[in-house]
């Protein structure tokens, strides 16, 4: 099923990235699209604080791949991958490989800034999620959900 909504404000954005947050569980593979400035290390974060992860979380810039260990409390999973493919415009199949190979492992939460340039190695039931810039403010998200992920609405 595919959900449009439109966002007025990065606080907006924030709010329904919080939500996604607490709906998602191990495993899950969370992929980002759209243009510089979308919001998506906005909605990144903001994933990551439904998940109780409160700081840390920027673009991963020259590491490609961050690491955020979930409090304990959370049951949700252990851990959160962003890997953010910006700097990667033309992916070696090397470095396709090697992303292929952590997402097999299916044992973090998994969220991908820029996920059309490995778009051919996402699973199928990946979490996508296209940004669009409207004006200055106004963002059109759009998310492929999935049945067992009712809370995201
Ligand atoms: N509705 C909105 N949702 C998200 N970000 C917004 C919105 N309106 C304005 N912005 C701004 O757009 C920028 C998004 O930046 P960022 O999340 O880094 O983009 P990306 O990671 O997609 O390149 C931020 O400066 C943010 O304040
Ligand atoms: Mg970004």
């Amino acid at each position: 099923m595919v959900k449009s909504t439109l966002s007025h404000s990065e606080e907006e954005t924030r709010a329904f990235g919080r939500e996604i947050g607490k709906s998602l569980s191990n495993g899950d593979i969370v992929a980002l699209f759209g243009e510089l400035g979308a919001g998506k290390t906005v909605l990144v974060k903001a994933i990551c604080e439904g998940l109780g992860i409160v700081e840390g979380v920027k673009s991963p810039s020259f590491t490609i791949i961050r690491e955020y260990i979930l409090p304990k409390s959370r049951q949700a999973a252990n851990k959160v991958y962003h890997i953010d493919l910006y700097r990667v415009a033309d992916p070696s199949a090397i470095f396709v490989r090697e992303v292929y190979e952590y997402l097999r492992e299916r044992n973090a939460i998994y969220m991908i800034e820029w996920a059309d340039r490995i778009e051919h190695i996402l699973p199928p039931d990946t979490i996508k999620i296209y940004m669009k810039i409207i004006d200055e403010t106004v963002r059109e998200i759009t998310i492929n959900h999935l049945n067992h992920h009712p809370s995201i609405s």
